[in-house]
């Protein structure tokens, strides 16, 4: 797979890093991202050999710095509900993925490039990342998933802040607040993501898209519905070659050979 504006990696493990790369735009998504990276998901989802994606920005200063606001001067309010709704379709495709996707955010991750790493499964920041959804500044409001899934990751009152001042917080505040799992050195995000994604991919492969399924599904079930939906992929869980393994290793004092089946 070859794009003009992402670059795709796919090392031995299956972790497949993508890069935004406009640095000179501060990988602002402009429509082309958008199309080549919906493209490059839908081939991921069925590429076996691709088991995790990490995501990343090109240059040392942004990991995306919003929608391409050149694209967004002229909109009218057709044009701008089907932006939203493209940009939208493909950061749920990324939510969806039955296989983890981390983000590993190396600087400005502002409007879209916020709610592409909210999108993302799990969040790194690097020391010197930057958050914030800026759109009202621009007499916008977030367009890709942003008034959807702040609230959900940081709560009510702070989301709103966020989205009503525009204000741009540090590494350390939105880790604080739980917009990212954790701040690691910028020297080191590659390596601490390949990590992390690893610990995830040791595991039950059939177990682990379970819990992205599971999760996904039943955050904004109610409790009666979501703990329906729990035990319908526990009784799934039960039904693989992987529990039967995983199970049968702990007993027998050994590690779990998993065939993700
Ligand atoms: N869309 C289009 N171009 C963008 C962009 C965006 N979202 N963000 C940055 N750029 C471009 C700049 O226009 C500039 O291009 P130029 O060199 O051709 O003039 C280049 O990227 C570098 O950005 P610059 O503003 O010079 O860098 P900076 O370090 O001074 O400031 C930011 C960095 C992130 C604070 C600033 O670029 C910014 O506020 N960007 C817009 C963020 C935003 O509002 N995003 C939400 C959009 S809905």
């Amino acid at each position: 797979m070859t794009f003009s504006t992402l670059l795709f990696d796919v090392s031995d493990d299956g972790i497949g890093l993508v890069t935004f790369n406009r640095p000179d735009k501060l990988n602002a998504l402009n429509a082309t991202v958008i199309v080549e990276l919906a493209s490059l998901i839908h081939e991921v989802a069925q590429d076996a050999k691709v088991r995790g994606l990490i995501l990343t920005g090109a240059g040392p200063k942004a990991f995306v710095a919003g929608a391409d606001i050149a694209e967004l001067v002229d909109l009218d309010r057709e044009q701008g509900i089907e932006v939203a709704r493209r940009g939208s379709r493909v950061f749920r495709q990324i939510e969806r993925l039955a296989k983890p996707v981390v983000a590993a955010v190396n600087g400005f991750a502002l409007g879209g490039g916020c709610e592409l790493a909210m999108a993302c499964h799990v969040r790194l920041a690097a020391t010197n990342a930057r958050f914030g959804l800026p759109e009202v500044k621009l007499g916008l409001i977030p367009g890709f998933g942003g008034t959807v899934r702040l609230p959900r990751l940081v709560g009510r009152g702070r989301a709103l802040e966020l989205l009503l001042t525009g204000a741009m917080i540090d590494a350390e505040e939105a880790a604080r607040i739980g917009l990212v799992n954790r701040v690691v050195p910028a020297a080191s995000l590659l390596d601490d993501a390949r990590t992390l994604l690893r610990s995830m991919l040791a595991q039950g492969p059939v177990a682990v898209r379970l819990c992205l399924q599971a999760v996904d599904g039943e955050l904004d079930a109610t409790v009666d519905e979501a703990l329906e939906l729990e035990a319908a992929h526990f009784g799934e869980a039960c039904a693989s070659e992987d529990k039967g393994e995983g199970t049968r290793a702990f007993l027998e004092k050994r590690a779990p050979l998993f065939r993700g089946r």
